[in-house]
């Protein structure tokens, strides 16, 4: 027989059955609530949370290890009873629901040697909806994902548009960046991802690399006002001038209000380049070596987001729940 066990949130004491295999964070998706997540494989650990009461396992070979103590990764966790889990992000009433469907691509703009802009219209009776900050699933024919940010603002017509870098000998993104083209169809599934703004007065830092660069976008277009009260700086890091894959609108952005501004990072630059060089989170470090006021918001590279966490948090004072993250960690596995 099936045992269910209750999984309960607080603060906000939402308690939802959960079945025999089922991890926390799916239980909770499938009913349209949003832990704190990422990657969903155990691999990014934005997922971490203190568990009140109650027992998790994990399935056979995904034990993870340097967690807190009494803490969980709610995306490998399969409660043994019936947990409680400390979640203030969680909200006492369902948002988003998750949907899958097959989307048509209707563009696909190679803006740089390695990254393709690409855009897709959900089909009207789909009703997907995401929050800025958000992700989706593509699921390949053999059932293996692959997960895009959405770089727009959440539109009612349905159109998405993903920023996608192709990686060395990369399964699926080096197809989209040679082959993909309008009239394809995708499957995905979504949205996930708990990397959108806070409701908060702190002035903050967006910080990302490469096509890290597409949530913020989205979060930048949608939430202009509230950014521009706040004061946001964009540090934007890449390799070369051509990672900067959309300059000419970041910086649009920061000329449109006099609390915004753009920093562009170059980490091997021509000897044309005028600008800033180095790594990007230590230009961040060296602007801002008090960051007790702010919030992050960083996006990209894993070894980047890493690195980035250490260093505020540690030697900038950074608060430590401030940090708020999307990690592009690859799925060689998934
Ligand atoms: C939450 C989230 C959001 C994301 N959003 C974006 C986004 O907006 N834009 C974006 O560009 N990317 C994003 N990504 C990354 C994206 O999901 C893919 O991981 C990426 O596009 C690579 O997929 P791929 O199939 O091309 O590469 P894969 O085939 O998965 O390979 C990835 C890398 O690993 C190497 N590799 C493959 N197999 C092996 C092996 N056996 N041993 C060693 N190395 C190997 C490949 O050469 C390649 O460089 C996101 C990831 C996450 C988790
Ligand atoms: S480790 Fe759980 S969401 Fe990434």
């Amino acid at each position: 027989m099936m045992t269910t066990f209750v999984v309960k949130f607080e603060p906000s004491n939402v308690a939802l059955p959960s079945e025999s295999d089922s991890t926390v964070l799916d239980t909770a998706l499938a009913a349209g609530f949003f832990p704190k997540h990422s990657c969903r494989r155990g691999e990014c650990r934005a997922c971490e949370t203190r568990v009140v009461s109650g027992d998790v396992r994990y399935a056979a070979g995904v034990t993870p290890d340097g967690l807190k103590p009494g803490h969980c990764l709610t995306c490998l966790a399969i409660p043994t009873s019936d947990v409680v889990l400390d979640a203030p992000e969680v909200a006492s009433v369902p948002g988003r629901r998750i949907v899958k469907m097959g989307a048509r691509v209707t563009s696909v703009d190679r803006v740089s040697g390695d990254v393709a802009v690409v855009r897709v219209q959900t089909p009207a009776g789909s009703d997907f909806k995401f929050n800025p900050g958000q992700y989706v699933d593509v699921v390949l024919r053999d059932g293996a994902r692959r997960s895009y940010s959405m770089a727009n603002v959440p539109a009612d017509d349905g159109r998405v548009e993903w920023h996608i870098r192709a990686m060395p000998a990369g399964r699926f993104s080096q197809h989209v960046y040679q082959n993909l083209k309008a009239r394809d169809l995708l499957r995905i599934e979504g949205p996930f991802g708990s990397f959108t703004l806070r409701d908060s007065e702190a002035p903050l830092i967006f910080l990302a690399s490469g096509t890290g660069y597409a949530p913020i976008a989205s979060m930048m277009r949608a939430h202009g006002g509230s950014l521009a009260k706040r004061g946001a700086t964009f540090y934007w890091g890449g390799r070369r001038e051509e990672d900067l894959y959309a300059m000419e609108e970041a910086m649009a952005w920061a000329n449109s209000a006099a609390n915004l501004k753009f920093v562009p990072v170059l980490s091997d630059p021509d000897d044309q380049w005028r600008g800033r060089t180095g790594f990007v989170h230590e230009a961040v470090q060296k602007d801002h070596p008090d960051l007790s006021g702010f919030e992050v918001y960083a996006c990209g590279n894993p070894l980047m987001i890493d690195a980035a966490r250490h260093v505020f948090r540690t030697e900038c004072g950074l608060v430590e729940n401030n940090f708020f993250n999307d990690s592009f960690v690859t799925a060689v596995n998934w």
